[in-house]
């Protein structure tokens, strides 16, 4: 069972079929989709779609599909990740390029920060990002993120680790 999060302008839901759109639209913009290996042709979008959804039901928590309140469109997705192999946990985001700048990304990541805290009972939320995405890291300082940590992942690439707190 996937919750359900509201937040003032927001919706995380379960993400489905009828997000493929979206998924594909992301992914099929280099540009936009960059650091999560785009682009994608639409068949290795809708991988990432099942995926995010085979996530939630392997470790209990996952990425959601972001709508607006106002009009029900999807404009990305916000979730915590942990695929098997991966030495941490992360919270994890992409917007539309239409939707960024606007704040969603922080309203969506707030909800999703505090469902780890209280409903997971996590003890940490925590994210790291390639050192050249300023966009997500802009985004974790605005959070109130803060280095713990610099290391290797197993890509071999290092990246900082930051701790999320509980707003
Ligand atoms: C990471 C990502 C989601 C951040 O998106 P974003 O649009 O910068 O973040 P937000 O939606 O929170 O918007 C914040 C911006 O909107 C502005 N803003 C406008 N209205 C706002 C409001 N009501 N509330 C808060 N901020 C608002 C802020 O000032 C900020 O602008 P700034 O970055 O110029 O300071 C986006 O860059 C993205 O999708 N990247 C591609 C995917 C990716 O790389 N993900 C990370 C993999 S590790």
């Amino acid at each position: 069972m996937i919750p359900t999060l509201r937040t003032e302008r927001l919706v995380l839901r379960a993400p489905d079929a009828d997000d493929f759109a979206a998924y594909a639209a992301f992914f099929a913009d280099g540009e936009a989709s960059h650091f999560y290996g785009g682009p994608l042709r639409e068949d290795q979008a809708w991988r990432v779609l099942a995926l995010d959804l085979g996530h939630w039901r392997l470790r209990g928590y996952g990425r959601w599909a972001i709508a607006r309140r106002d009009t029900g469109e999807v404009i990305g997705g916000c979730g915590l990740w942990w695929p098997e192999g991966w030495p941490r946990s992360e919270l994890t985001w992409w917007l539309l390029p239409s939707a960024r700048g606007t704040g969603y990304a922080t309203e969506a990541s707030r909800a999703a920060i505090a469902f780890g805290y209280d409903s997971l009972g996590w003890d940490l939320v925590q994210t790291h990002m390639d050192d050249a995405n300023r966009g997500a890291r802009r985004l974790t300082e605005r959070l109130g993120g803060t280095v713990i940590a610099r290391e290797r992942f197993p890509d071999g690439k290092e990246r900082d680790v930051f701790a999320l707190p509980r707003s």
